[in-house]
């Protein structure tokens, strides 16, 4: 077996991920064919908790599991000792089912329904992170009804936008999540919460942003928040137990993305931390990170298919595989970019440059722009990289096209973590139209 960098080949020059020939995954499994190489996922979490450890601070990872949520994942994360953060009663229902440990859930978002808080509260969530005031109303009324406790963070728009897409931009004033700092919201929810005896509000939290490659955002944000909590012990004797300090380290799509470790991103943050800690006076609190992309991204891997092909002079080809925006919609939302191989011989040199298009009917279904590949033929085997975040967790059936499958492979064995959907699950919730 080879390795370079990015990916993996066996004596035969093909493909492998955790240690299975991609060719055989697409031959036992079908595609397309999402498949994480689980070994992977794990050395991220690791780097993580390595660089928490020799900082010697009190730490939770908290897995973002909105880049991919499934039981499997879920189970591999506590196996790991990873806390995970759900976004909806569904993420929530998935994590309660995985037998993940309540206490390690936050629970985010910027409309939780009155039922889904009632969820958390009954089903003790460790955390439920407020982002605004009808939530707070929401929660005190399930916390009267239910007669129970809970504790809390407060989401703070810190007004650091990190230096990235701007759909990814979730840190800024003009925000829909959060409260803001400069307008006061973020006081007046602090006084409100504070009242409430049946909610501890145990800490802040702030998400900057995502698919970030520099430090100089966390540093700014650790900045404001700390700055807060100074502003927050003088006038009200108030001490956060936690910083969590969300998500957002960036990883490699493609060759122009220049990556920095993931302990780096810890490492400065701790320092950050600790020093204006020390400036201000304050206790070091623990502190949280809510990674999704960096604990999955780079070890998922789409396998899809050869199709058709269309060639018009002077222009750049075209050539379809059997999946697309159906099981990746990153390139049509926000012009995500990512690199192709072909599973057979990915080191074989690219001859040419062609749109990898999707099959759906969407003409900004391309996978990849410009990709450039080797010849290719009907029945090849294209492996797109680094898709595992945010591709099968925002999948769709347009066009009915069936959700793929997912497989996590590890030490040379593969196994199916998600069946395929059948068309008979496309229509398991259509009824005939009774007409009256
Ligand atoms: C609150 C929060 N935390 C964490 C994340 C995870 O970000 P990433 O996957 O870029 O690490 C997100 C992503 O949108 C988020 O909104």
């Amino acid at each position: 077996m080879s390795t370079n960098d990015y990916y993996q080949t066996n004596d035969q020059g093909h493909l492998m991920i955790g240690g299975v020939d991609a060719l055989k995954l697409a031959e036992n499994f079908g595609t397309p064919l999402v498949v994480y190489d689980v070994a992977q996922i794990r050395k991220q979490f690791n780097a993580l908790k390595q660089a928490f450890v020799a900082g010697q601070v009190d730490y939770a990872i908290s897995y973002a599991s909105k880049a991919f949520t499934s039981i499997a994942i879920y189970q591999v994360i506590n196996e790991l000792g990873g806390h995970i953060d759900v976004v909806s009663g569904g993420e929530l229902y998935t994590a309660l089912k995985a037998g993940f440990p309540t206490e390690k859930i936050s629970f985010h978002g910027n409309n939780k329904t009155k039922d889904e808080l009632l969820m958390a509260v009954e089903n003790n969530v460790g955390v439920i992170i407020l982002d605004n005031f009808h939530e707070i109303e929401l929660l005190k009324q399930v916390l009267h009804e239910t007669n129970k406790k809970v504790q809390v963070m407060l989401r703070i728009t810190p007004g650091v936008s990190a230096h990235t897409h701007e759909y990814d931009q979730t840190g800024q004033e003009d925000s829909k999540f959060g409260f803001d700092v400069r307008s006061g919201q973020a006081e007046k929810a602090f006084l409100q919460v504070k009242a409430e005896e049946q909610m501890e509000l145990i800490g802040l939290h702030a998400h900057i942003g995502s698919q970030i490659l520099e430090t100089e955002g966390f540093n700014l944000e650790v900045e404001k928040l700390m700055q807060l909590v100074q502003e927050w012990k003088q006038k009200y004797d108030y001490q956060p137990q936690v910083l969590n300090l969300g998500g957002g380290f960036g990883i490699r799509y493609t060759a122009k993305d220049r990556v920095i470790g993931l302990g780096t991103f810890v490492e400065q943050i701790i320092a950050s931390v600790r020093t204006l800690a020390e400036q201000y006076q304050l206790n070091v609190p623990a502190i949280w990170v809510e990674p999704g992309r960096s604990i999955v991204g780079e070890a998922g891997y789409s396998l899809y298919t050869v199709g058709s092909r269309k060639d018009v002079p002077g222009l750049t080809p075209y050539v379809t595989v059997d999946g697309g925006m159906g099981d990746n919609i990153r390139p049509a939302l926000y012009q995500a970019e990512y690199e192709a191989l072909v599973a057979k011989r990915p080191a074989a040199e690219p001859v040419e440059k062609v749109h990898l298009a999707g099959r759906y009917c969407e003409s900004g279904d391309i996978l990849i722009d410009q990709a450039c590949l080797p010849k290719t033929k009907p029945g090849d085997v294209i492996a797109v990289l680094a898709t595992g975040a945010y591709g099968y967790s925002m999948a769709s059936n347009y066009n009915r096209v069936p959700r793929p499958a997912v497989v996590f492979a590890e030490n040379g064995q593969a196994q199916e973590v998600v069946t395929r959907e059948t068309y008979d699950d496309l229509i398991k919730n259509d009824r005939f139209y009774q007409e009256k």
